[in-house]
């Protein structure tokens, strides 16, 4: 009788089993991982609303604190998109002045289509937590040289200042224009401007910034160049075409280090479920994101850095339903942990004030960001279930400031895994779950994942399981990590932390929608 019964519920939880393979010590090609893999790219026509205007906003300080405590460093900030060009300076200007069109319920908070800033804009870097490293845009997209060499002067200025050196906040670079390779079609430049046109361009405004913003072969300060919405390898707009038009080998192509692109999974401004599971597919992931792998390459042959300058799920600053959800904050760690495996350094997750995709909403909004309709009371700053991926990707990566990472095969397109190294010794593994388990889905499955510690040494015999708990996919709040939320008023951790220590012979259960991060002891 009693046999009876566990053969039945034996039946009932029938699992999957992946074995996975750990090797104990770093493949030779696994990546090194910056402490700010997960970076953050901001809207500049609201900077202030998020950094503070006459003093902090410790709602947002706290958000980027608590990963620094994690990974030993802030989060890098870029501060610039759309609205970069259309800014201008007047030393005038307190803050920033800026005109808004009227909000729609596609787009319930558009970018600025006009902005002028003073001093006091960029003096608000000092606001940011100390020890981080910050990308400014200037103007472009107008076309007025003089507008981008005072915006120059005044970010040089405000980085001397003794208030930003003093807290180690440190510019590294400046970037010219956003998204040039859509000026074409946005109308800031004619319909046929091509990237010809566009490395004179740049090289006639950098001349003159490098000037301004204080950029030599010795200065901190470099160039983050191309900043493209998108890769057409070949004769469109790539890193290829500029290098093959001679931006480096002028005098202030120079002066770029780092190459930046941008990345959005798609373009759709309504939600809908299967669109969250599109999103939440190892597939559809490192398909985004392999589409550079031509153009990485290209960029690392020259000895340069590549990074994704700004990027999130969809745009429309995000579809309803699902670029606000629990299940992309899946889809955000596994984004963020497969970019380093094939060469890009670092990934800065786009961010406006009332954006839907947001993992920050650093400021009270008053009307709804998935339709723009009047909220019943004001939201208070808050942080959106993509915040966990950020706090989970700090964890996995630890403050050694030597962390490297390798992606593991699981035989499951959709569970998603990764090992993270010290030196020579396995320290920590994320495994993450991306089945969307929805408010109408019928059943949670689980796989079971049985561990196959490889490559010689000794294989830990215990590990502790920290789990990101979320009740389905579609949740647009209410997930913990290790038992504790986020979801605070003043976006530090609170709740009592849970975690299981168990033997890693057992292997671990691990439920559609959830991630897990494993610690060998
Ligand atoms: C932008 O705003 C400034 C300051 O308010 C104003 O002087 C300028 O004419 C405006 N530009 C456009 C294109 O509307
Ligand atoms: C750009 O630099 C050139 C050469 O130094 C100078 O003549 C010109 O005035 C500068 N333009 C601006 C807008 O600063
Ligand atoms: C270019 O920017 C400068 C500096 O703000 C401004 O004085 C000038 O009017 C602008 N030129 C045009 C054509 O908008
Ligand atoms: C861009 O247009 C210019 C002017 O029409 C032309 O000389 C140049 O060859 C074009 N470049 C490319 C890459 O098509
Ligand atoms: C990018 O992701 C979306 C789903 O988010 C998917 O529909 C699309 O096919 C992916 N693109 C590539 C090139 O893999
Ligand atoms: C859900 O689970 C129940 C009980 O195990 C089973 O009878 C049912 O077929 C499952 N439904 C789906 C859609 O898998
Ligand atoms: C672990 O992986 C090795 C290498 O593929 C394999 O030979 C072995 O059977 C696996 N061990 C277990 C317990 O699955």
């Amino acid at each position: 009788m009693h046999t009876t019964v566990l053969a039945l519920t034996a039946l009932a939880v029938t699992v999957v089993a992946l074995n996975v393979q750990i090797p104990l010590a770093p493949p030779s090609g696994a990546p090194s991982i910056t402490p700010s893999l997960l970076s953050f790219s901001i809207e500049q026509d609201r900077w202030t609303d998020w950094v503070g205007s006459t003093s902090r906003n410790q709602f947002f300080f706290n958000t980027l604190d608590n990963l620094k405590q994690l990974s030993g460093s802030p989060p890098q900030i870029r501060i610039g998109a759309n609205s970069e060009d259309h800014t201008n300076f007047n030393s005038g200007a307190v803050f920033a002045q800026a005109v808004f069109p009227p909000p729609t319920a596609t787009v319930p908070y558009p970018e600025a289509t006009n902005i002028t800033v003073g001093d006091t804009y960029y003096e608000t870097a000092r606001f940011l937590p100390p020890g981080t490293h910050v990308t400014w845009g200037v103007n472009l997209g107008q076309n007025n040289i003089t507008a981008a060499v005072l915006e120059a002067q005044s970010i040089r200025n405000a980085f001397a200042s003794s208030a930003v050196k003093d807290a180690g906040i440190v510019l590294d670079f400046v970037e010219i224009g956003n998204e040039p390779d859509l000026y074409r079609n946005n109308g800031l430049r004619s319909n046929t401007y091509n990237v010809t046109q566009y490395t004179q361009d740049w090289i006639r405004f950098a001349k003159n910034v490098s000037v301004a913003a204080g950029i030599t072969t010795s200065s901190h300060t470099k160039f983050l160049g191309a900043s493209f919405a998108g890769s057409s390898h070949g004769a469109g707009f790539s890193p290829q075409a500029i290098f093959a038009a001679g931006i480096l080998d002028s005098q202030p192509g120079s002066l770029i280090t780092t190459i930046s692109q941008h990345r959005y999974s798609g373009s759709f401004c309504t939600g809908s479920e299967g669109l969250l599971q599109d999103l939440m597919s190892k597939d559809t992931i490192r398909g985004n994101l392999t589409v550079f792998a031509p153009d990485i390459q290209a960029v690392r042959a020259k000895g340069l850095d590549y990074v994704l300058g700004e990027t999130n799920s969809y745009s429309c600053h995000g579809a309803p339903g699902v670029s606000n959800t629990a299940g992309a904050a899946l889809w955000t760690l596994d984004y963020a942990l497969f970019a380093p495996q094939i060469g890009i350094s670092r990934v800065f997750f786009h961010e406006g004030i009332g954006f839907k995709y947001n993992l920050i909403q650093p400021a009270t909004l008053t009307r709804s960001t998935l339709d723009a309709s009047p909220l019943p009371a004001p939201l208070p700053p808050h942080i959106q279930p993509q915040y966990y991926a950020a706090i989970i990707a700090a964890e996995a990566i630890g403050s050694s400031g030597a962390t490297r990472a390798t992606e593991l095969v699981v035989n499951d397109a959709l569970v998603a895994g990764y090992a993270f190294y010290e030196g020579n010794s396995l320290k920590r593994a994320v495994f993450i779950n991306e089945k969307a388990f929805t408010r109408s889905s019928a059943n949670r499955t689980s796989v079971t994942i049985d561990l196959n510690f490889t490559s010689g040494g000794s294989a830990p015999r215990l590990m502790t399981v920290k789990r990101l708990q979320i009740g389905h996919a579609d949740d647009t709040a209410g997930l913990t990590w290790g038992g504790q939320t986020y979801e605070t008023d003043s976006g530090r951790v609170s709740g009592r932390l849970s975690v299981e220590t168990t033997s890693t012979r057992d292997g671990l259960v691990l439920q559609d929608t959830e991630a897990v991060l494993m610690t060998f002891n």
